[in-house]
């Protein structure tokens, strides 16, 4: 079996793309596929560096089991582009970000991680909302579409492995 990497991106790397890391990892784990897929996130600003998940985004998560303990925000970088077969942006901005940082010759998947959606009910949303200047429901919406995702991902992940 080949092995497949992950990297999730978002603007500060406290909230979106460390909610798709512990997602994606959980899934992973659970389909005992953690020695064939590596997952990763970092962010494109650099207020947070080295801080752990924003507190809301961990609580929500813990409410659903997931352990957001051991991520700290870094920042993403060309040299990602040599590392990861797929690097998904939460949202058009972020997208915009990796494209112009997007090293010639990388063959990977660059895109939108809400394109792996699968549930027809949460169609309507394209990208994953910034939750961090909003209220509460924001983080919750962002574990449902990021849940959603994940578990489409990972099926097209595990075609290719
Ligand atoms: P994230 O959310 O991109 O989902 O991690 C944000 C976190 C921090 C900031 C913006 C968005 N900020 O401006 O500090």
């Amino acid at each position: 079996m080949r092995k497949i990497s992950v990297l999730f991106v978002c603007l500060g790397n406290i909230c979106r793309s460390p909610t798709a890391h512990a997602v994606f990892q959980a899934m992973v784990d659970a389909k005992g596929l953690s020695e064939q897929i590596l997952v990763d996130s970092a962010g494109t600003g650099d207020w947070h560096l080295g801080h752990a998940p924003d507190k809301r985004t961990s609580e929500v998560a813990a409410e659903r089991g997931y352990d957001m303990g051991n991520l700290r925000a870094r920042l993403v970088t060309p040299a990602d582009f040599g590392e990861y077969d797929y690097i998904l942006g939460m949202d058009h901005e972020n997208l915009c970000d990796l494209e112009v940082m997007r090293t010639a010759g990388y063959e990977g998947e660059l895109g939108l991680f809400l394109d792996y959606s699968v549930k027809p009910e949460l169609s309507n949303h394209d990208v994953v909302p910034d939750p961090y200047y909003g209220g509460d429901n924001g983080f919750a919406l962002v574990l449902d579409l990021v849940e959603d995702a994940s578990a489409g991902l990972l099926s097209h992940v595990v075609e290719r492995l």
